[in-house]
């Protein structure tokens, strides 16, 4: 049994410490990408409060597809440039919206979701996946957040 649980009441950048401890133990020597983004999947929902959607899309042939996550079924294809993860995956910027609904373009997939924080995985200066987090609290993530997402995604970057 892996039994990777936060400290409570840890400061966010303890936290995402912790996390990205737990994601680089958990995929070490393992060489499955899928494997290893549903477990980075299960892993943010133990440690990130207040989440309804953690996962994964996937840069292949010019396009966002969906990967393995957490969270309600999903739309499965996005276009680079669309919505929060489009912008993320064609810009290679973190996107952080405290609220989805004055995004221009940003596609609803859970009507739940308020905010979202999408940050890119890059792998030899190009985008290979996004990290996508959405809340049902408005304004939920911050640069901490940013910061410690940001953390991960260059923890695993070569392991998925
Ligand atoms: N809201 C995202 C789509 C993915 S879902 O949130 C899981 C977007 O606008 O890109």
């Amino acid at each position: 049994m892996y039994d990777f649980q936060p400290d409570a009441d840890l400061a966010k950048p303890e936290l995402y410490r912790q996390l990205a401890d737990a994601a680089a133990a958990l995929t070490e020597g393992e060489s499955d990408g899928v494997a290893n983004m549903a477990n980075i999947a299960a892993l943010m929902r133990e440690f990130v409060p207040d989440l309804n959607w953690a996962g994964f899309y996937r840069t292949i042939g010019g396009e966002l597809v969906l990967g393995p996550f957490i969270g309600r079924p999903a739309c499965i294809r996005i276009p680079l440039g669309q919505g929060v993860c489009g912008a993320a995956a064609a810009s290679g910027e973190t996107q952080l919206v405290d609220d989805v609904h004055a995004f221009p373009g940003h596609i609803a997939c859970d009507a739940a979701s308020r905010s979202e924080l999408v940050v890119p995985v890059m792998r030899d200066g190009t985008v290979v996946a996004v990290i996508d987090l959405d809340s049902p609290l408005p304004a939920r993530f911050d640069r901490d957040d940013a910061a410690g997402i940001e953390r991960l995604a260059v923890v695993i970057s070569d392991r998925i």
